[in-house]
């Protein structure tokens, strides 16, 4: 049995490749484009392992979509593959439109076609996943409930309108074709091989660096936390049983303020690696201008996945955070390299051209 994974070179997808190698022997295909999140080095443990057969492409180039579906059979595919980074998509959409809404379509398009083709057996089995976010449903006030399935969707930033259309595209192709689709709306994700532009891997780095840490505006936007192995045993659970063209919310029942965050870090920080001087990391807290649009509080009602799937997350926060800044203090080459551009040169090497800017 296979599995076409997209975007597996990024940080969710490399984790999910790792677990479910880790725990099965499907063969898995995992395309990536390898832009500037996506990096080769997260998935260095699986050099040689034949289970693994990884395709540098884009989602959007049907020729190439079809071409592997056909060659390898997969018998689901799940799509990480996206532009993921608000401030990216405030500063240039463009990347996001083009990736998030024209590549899924031209994705569900390829898998269409291949699907049409499957036998019954082969057909009534497939699925679909396609992997969102929470931000589609836009932002809460402090004292609403946590967003469910049914929340109306809001998106208000470039990312999560880019992310929206894509959800919007995926119900579509269940109601019109009848493709056996699941959507997954995920929150805040955390743990090993977060690319240092999001807040708690940036937080780690830049402390320890002796950089300020940048927190927008008052530091008091919540955002629903989620260990990023929790995230993937969820997937995994919805893959295996999971109803046709549900909707399914993940969340690690975790809502924490960003400066709460930030000092959770700082104070893990001090005890692990104290700072030379034995001055407290939060000293190192700046305030900075906003995010343009910024949503004040995310929280995910995670019941139904609870009730009908049996899913619950296993790290508390406190553990997964510990876990994170420890895989942060153990594996400074993978930063020094992420940093220094060294996995582009070594893409370059490989593919011929570096990764888009
Ligand atoms: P990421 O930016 O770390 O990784 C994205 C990966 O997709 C990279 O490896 C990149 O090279 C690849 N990619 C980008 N464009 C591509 C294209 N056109 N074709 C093929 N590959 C392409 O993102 P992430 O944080 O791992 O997020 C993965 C998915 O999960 C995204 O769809 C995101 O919207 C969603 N999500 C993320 C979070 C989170 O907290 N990070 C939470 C909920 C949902
Ligand atoms: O909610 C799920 C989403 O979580 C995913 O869909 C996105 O792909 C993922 O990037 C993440 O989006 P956020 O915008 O919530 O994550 P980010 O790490 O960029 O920011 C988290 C919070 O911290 C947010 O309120 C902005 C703030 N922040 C972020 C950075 C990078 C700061 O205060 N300072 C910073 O330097």
């Amino acid at each position: 049995m296979t599995i076409l994974v997209t975007g597996g070179a990024g940080f969710i997808g490399s984790n999910f490749v790792l677990d479910c190698l880790s725990e099965s022997d499907e063969t898995i295909i995992n395309l990536d484009q390898l832009t500037y999140a996506g990096n080769l080095q997260n998935l260095a443990s699986l050099e040689g392992d034949v289970r693994h057969i990884f395709v540098r492409g884009d989602i959007g180039d049907s020729a190439l979509v079809a071409g592997l579906l056909m060659k390898y059979q997969p018998r689901a595919i799940v799509n990480f593959a996206a532009e993921s980074h608000v401030d990216r998509s405030i500063h240039g959409p463009g990347e996001f439109i083009q990736t998030n809404i024209v590549g899924t379509f031209n994705l569900l398009e390829a898998v269409r076609a291949y699907w049409g083709a499957l036998d019954t057996t082969a057909k009534t089995g497939f699925r679909f996943l396609h992997v969102s976010t929470d931000e589609v449903y836009g932002s809460l006030g402090k004292t609403d409930p946590a967003f469910t399935e049914t929340h109306r969707y809001e998106p208000n930033s470039p990312y999560s309108a880019s992310k929206a259309a894509s959800d919007h595209l995926v119900r579509a192709y269940h109601h019109t074709y009848g493709l056996p689709v699941l959507t997954t709306n995920c929150s805040n994700n955390y743990g090993p091989y977060h690319f240092p532009e999001k807040l708690i891997p940036l937080m780690i780095v830049n402390a320890q660096a002796g950089k300020p840490l940048p927190v927008y505006g008052d530091g008091q936007q919540i955002r629903d936390w989620l260990y990023v192995k929790d995230h993937c045993s969820a997937i995994r659970r919805v893959l295996e049983a999971g109803q046709l063209g549900e909707v399914y919310n993940i969340g690690g029942w975790n809502e924490k303020p960003n400066l709460d965050i930030v000092h959770t870090v700082c104070a893990l920080l001090d005890e692990l690696k104290p700072r030379a001087d034995g001055r407290p990391y939060k000293e190192q807290i700046a305030y900075v201008t906003d995010r343009p649009g910024h949503d004040r509080r995310y929280a995910i009602d995670a019941h139904k996945i609870e009730r009908q799937l049996g899913w619950k997350p296993m790290e508390t926060f406190e553990t997964g955070i510990r876990k994170t800044v420890q895989w942060y203090l153990d594996n400074p080459q993978w930063v020094a390299n992420v940093q220094s551009g060294g996995y582009r040169d070594w893409v370059a090497k490989q593919y011929g051209t570096g990764p888009k800017a």
